[in-house]
């Protein structure tokens, strides 16, 4: 009990020499007012024990509310709290509630942020080191192969050394990619705007693919718009996203077309890639643009696909303001849309 009333005093000792202080200047009063010490004596017994009273009060408020942020910050810190609405603290406290939770809610938002970026960070480098050991694998076990014999087989040595081949080739793309990814999210990819018209850009583009197409049976369909029609882009970059988009039609689509159009708007113009191909389902619809984000895993590695494609046209459109919009339905096609400045 003793104990109890020093602490809670010792509390107070913020006010302790003012209340003191305010005890002796009344005391000196009451004797001077009513020159009888006795009475003066008793006076200040009263008011000593009230001021004591009133400090040990005093303390008392200060210790439990010391205590409830003791509590709170304790709560944080062992992450006890699901909700910031279980920070509650007395009355006369509210605004340091407030502040306490508006720190609550900044320090959980940033730790949240952490904790994702060490999961995609870590789920980075373990989509990567799988990417990278399925063709170094292949072409090791092709060339071991050879080594072993079958480099004297007519009937399978080309064809294992084309195969090889094709593997390093899917690896350097797939470097290449890694390496734009790389350079694109730490923000070291410089973009060089300036005007260019769209039709002769379109048309080379289109001409460089055709190849492609050809080779598997599929239609690649420009038709041109108004010559003098020019946007403000970058264009090896933009280059590089029309080329991902248009790949991914003419690898996913199994016959029929793919289509490049182009409309003229007020202040922009719409491009449109569309395909006659396999679809995307509506749950992968939001997805495809992640970075290693597959429908179909094995289909998309057997045509060269690593899923980083699409990431990348992401962060080049965003360069140049844009978004892409994606409309799809399984079995029927896909179509890619965005809009750029004129
Ligand atoms: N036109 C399309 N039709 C159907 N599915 C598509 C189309 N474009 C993309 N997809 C789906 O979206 C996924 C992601 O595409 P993305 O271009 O990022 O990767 P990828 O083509 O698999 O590999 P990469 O482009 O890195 O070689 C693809 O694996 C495919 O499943
Ligand atoms: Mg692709």
């Amino acid at each position: 009990m003793l104990n109890e009333i020093r602490t809670y005093l010792k509390s107070s000792r913020a006010y302790l020499i003012a209340g003191f202080l305010f005890t002796i200047v009344v005391i000196v009063t009451a004797i001077i007012i009513t020159k009888d010490t006795t009475t003066a004596i008793i006076f200040s017994a009263i008011l000593f024990i009230i001021v004591t009273l009133f400090l040990f009060m005093i303390g008392r408020k200060r210790n439990q509310e010391l205590d409830q942020i003791k509590t709170i910050v304790n709560n944080i810190r062992t992450r006890v709290y699901k909700s910031v609405d279980e920070i509650v603290l007395s009355e006369d406290l509210i605004t340091l509630e407030t502040a306490i939770k508006e720190m609550y809610e900044k320090s959980k938002n940033d730790i949240e942020y952490l904790e994702r970026l060490q999961i995609m960070r870590s789920q980075f480098i373990a989509n990567v080191s799988h990417e990278l050991r399925t063709p170094i694998f292949t072409i090791q076990g092709y060339i071991e192969t050879l080594l072993e014999g079958a480099i004297n087989d007519p009937k399978v040595n080309y064809q294992f050394l084309m195969k090889a081949n094709q593997h390093t080739i899917n690896l350097s793309n797939l470097i290449n990619d890694l390496i734009d990814i790389s350079m694109i999210e730490s923000g070291e990819m410089r973009m060089s705007f300036r005007y260019f018209g769209v039709n002769d850009y379109l048309t080379t583009i289109i001409e460089e693919i055709k190849p492609l197409a050809e080779e598997r049976g599929l239609e690649l369909v420009y038709n041109p718009v108004r010559d003098g029609l020019e946007i403000f882009a970058d264009k090896n970059r933009l280059k590089h996203a029309f080329v991902n988009i248009i790949h991914n039609s003419i690898k996913y689509t199994e016959h029929g077309k793919v289509e490049v159009l182009v409309e003229e708007a007020h202040k922009s113009v719409i491009f449109t890639v569309r395909d006659t191909g396999i679809g995307i389902p509506e749950a992968s619809i939001n997805r495809i643009f992640e970075r290693f984000y597959r429908v179909d895993k094995a289909r998309s590695r057997s045509v060269g696909g690593t899923g980083l494609g699409l990431a990348i046209v992401k962060h080049i459109l965003e360069a140049h303001n844009s978004e892409i919009e994606v409309k799809s339905v399984l079995n029927k096609g896909s179509e890619f849309r965005f809009k750029l400045s004129k």
